[in-house]
């Protein structure tokens, strides 16, 4: 049934959109991978084919023989996807508005500002650790200067194999998992310097050995330590997780701090009776809690992102149509053939430090 919506456009209703979703599914066969961000809206993610974090759809867009890999998520990610995918692999984006503030918090030229800066100031080079949710020409210049691209799940490892080589670190862009991470590897105050989002260093470098670039992500900067606070007293055999994108004393006041991919295994292994309080985006939070009815699961707060929210299943539609009819530019992610080589051996050396050690 079509229906007439708001502007007076004729629609399909959402089952229709959903039953032709599986039919061109179906049909395309395994030409076709839909991968999709934990954060993707419910339908979405029963449409896909595999589901995970930023890392896992790394390492699925490297490892996929589809000729088109559909990324359900953000653009980073179907940025990181075409620049892993084999250069006769299309990688097709549902909405390019579908951005991420955070990754717009650096620049290539203020991060150049900054690793000059440091260098300057120390006398010498700091390798660029880079998180996933960055432009691929931030990632170009990370594999540029021998550096490497990290994710929520791998940063630890990343981040300590970096400093047990001697190396200082500008980390990049998400101030709080760069706090997070080197908490967790007991590296003190005096050895952390802040670098602010125009790429400017303070003169008092010596000793520094991590330089934390200012950015955040606006969604888990909502989370706050009273709610796990308050969660505590309502809830007194409470476990919290959350993501490490929150602030540093959102972490301290919880249990543990995962990926969205850790966060789901920990809820599964949790077992029956278990109660959970889980700080990230609502709409793993919710689905966990369909997936799991025989759990206690609370969310600390409900936060949307706005920016994975934009992949509607009509969207989906689209570009299923489109490859069906051989019209799929407008969905196309490309990168620029050199930068494409140094983004490649930043996220290919993610990839060979979380795998190798
Ligand atoms: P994960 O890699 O943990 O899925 O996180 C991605 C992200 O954008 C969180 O905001
Ligand atoms: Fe970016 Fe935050 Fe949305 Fe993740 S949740 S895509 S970091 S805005």
């Amino acid at each position: 049934m079509s229906v007439r919506d708001n502007a007076g456009q004729m629609r399909e209703s959402a089952t229709e959109v959903l039953d032709e979703i599986r039919q061109l599914k179906e049909s395309l066969g395994g030409n076709v991978l839909i991968a999709a961000h934990h954060y993707q809206r419910e339908e979405i993610v029963r449409m896909a084919d595999a589901v995970g974090d930023s890392y896992r759809l790394a390492v699925i867009a490297s490892e996929s023989d589809a000729d088109v890999i559909i990324m359900c998520g953000v653009r980073f990610m179907a940025e990181s996807a075409a620049i892993l995918a084999r250069s006769d692999q299309r990688v097709l984006l549902p909405d390019f508005d579908a951005g991420c503030p955070m990754a717009d918090m650096t620049t290539r030229v203020a991060a150049e500002r900054a690793l000059d800066a440091i260098k300057e100031q120390t006398g010498t080079e700091a390798v660029p650790l880079t998180y996933m949710n960055s432009w691929a020409d931030l990632k170009a210049l990370t594999g540029e200067r021998g550096g490497s691209i990290c994710t929520s799940g791998n940063a630890k490892k990343i981040m300590a194999h970096y400093l047990d080589a001697g190396k200082n670190i500008l980390f990049m862009p998400d101030r709080n998992l760069g706090i997070n991470t080197a908490r967790a590897l007991g590296v003190p105050d005096h050895e952390i310097a802040l670098v602010s989002a125009q790429g400017e260093v303070s003169a008092d470098c010596a000793g520094k050995r991590i330089f934390l670039w200012d950015g955040f992500c606006p969604v888990h900067r909502e989370f706050t330590a009273e709610q796990t606070a308050v969660l505590r007293v309502t809830h007194p055999d409470i476990q919290i997780m959350v993501h490490p994108e929150c602030t540093e004393d959102v972490v301290a006041s919880s249990d543990a701090a995962a990926s969205t991919e850790g966060m789901a295994r920990d809820i599964e292994r949790a077992g029956a009776g278990a109660v959970l309080g889980v700080g990230t985006e609502y709409r793993f939070v919710e689905r966990m809690i369909r997936e799991y009815p025989d759990r206690t699961i609370v969310p600390l707060h409900t936060a949307y992102c706005s920016d994975m929210d934009l992949i509607a299943p009509e969207k989906l539609l689209q570009v299923l149509r489109g490859v069906a009819g051989g019209d799929t530019d407008r969905f196309l992610v490309t990168i620029d053939d050199q930068g494409r080589e140094d983004a490649r051996r930043a996220l290919a050396q993610m990839i060979a430090i979380t795998e190798n050690s």
